[in-house]
């Protein structure tokens, strides 16, 4: 398993750690072939009631590595079953609780994963961003159903058509957030919370939160179509264009 993912067990909690950190855990094929092998045994293994999701040396993730989306567009190699795409369509039907830690920088699927955890704690220095639109892309993760659906059209148009960012403050008034916690309490109280829900009844717990959820068939359609439309973006020449921008800063 790439050494850029950490995963070890906490008791019940299986705990996943994103460990880039020279790079602000922005995410690279490898990771996200490492973070599918975790999902995957944490959903087999009975001994794991909950995860765990965090990013090291104080920032969540900077997102997908624009390195990575400048090769995919060029090679054409963004497939229908790309390392990011499996993630995603993991994560939504990931069928135990999933706890998030966020500090620092959480940017695209930094955001939009936190759709899908059932607990978010977050420092008070934690930035959202889903900037999407100004990179050429579209959103995922289902992120352009449920962004209008959790924070109403007027608020998501914000986040998702001007890209505004947004702190911890506004992440919790919104419904993304529950909580804000001191940076160096943040991850002893995540996971706390996470061996709470582990210690749950199982059965009870998982149902729960497929209640909770509601019919998923939809979510996932959409983000099928989510998944077309960004194959499609991440090779056209307004993608290309804020890649090597993003890229080439250090010239600028
Ligand atoms: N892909 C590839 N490399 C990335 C990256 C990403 N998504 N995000 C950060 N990095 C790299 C930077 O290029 C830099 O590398 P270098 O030290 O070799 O130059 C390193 O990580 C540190 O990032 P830096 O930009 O210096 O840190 P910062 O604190 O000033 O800014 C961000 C942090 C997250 C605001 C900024 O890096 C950023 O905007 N990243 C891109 C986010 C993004 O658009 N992601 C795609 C979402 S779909």
């Amino acid at each position: 398993m790439s050494d850029q993912i950490l995963v070890a067990r906490e008791g019940a909690v299986l705990s996943v750690v994103l460990n880039r950190p020279e790079k602000k855990n922005a995410l690279t094929g490898d990771m996200y072939r490492a973070l599918n092998v975790a999902l995957a045994e944490a959903s087999q293994e009975s001994s794991v009631g909950a995860l765990l999701i965090s990013g090291a040396g104080g920032a969540f993730t900077a997102g997908n590595d624009i390195g990575d989306f400048l090769a995919a567009a060029t090679s054409g190699q963004e497939s229908e079953d790309s390392p990011g795409g499996r993630f995603i369509r993991a994560l939504a039907r990931f069928d135990k609780p999933i706890v998030a830690v966020i500090e620092g920088q959480a940017v695209g699927i930094g955001t939009t994963l936190c759709f899908h955890c059932d607990l978010v704690y977050a420092a008070p220095n934690a930035h959202f961003l889903m900037p999407f639109v100004n990179l050429g892309l579209v959103p995922e993760a289902g992120s352009s159903m449920l962004a209008p659906l959790r924070f109403g059209r007027a608020r998501a148009a914000e986040l998702l058509l001007l890209a505004e960012p947004f702190g911890a403050e506004t992440a919790r008034e919104i419904g993304l957030v529950n909580q804000i916690v001191a940076a160096e309490d943040l991850r002893a109280h995540a996971l706390d919370k996470a061996r709470a829900l582990a210690g749950k009844p199982r059965g009870a717990m998982l149902a729960t939160r497929r209640l909770m959820r509601g019919d998923s068939e939809a979510l996932y359609a959409h983000m099928e179509t989510e998944l077309v439309e960004f194959r499609r973006a991440v090779r056209s020449p307004e993608a290309r264009e804020a890649f090597m921008a993003f890229l080439n800063r250090a010239n600028r």
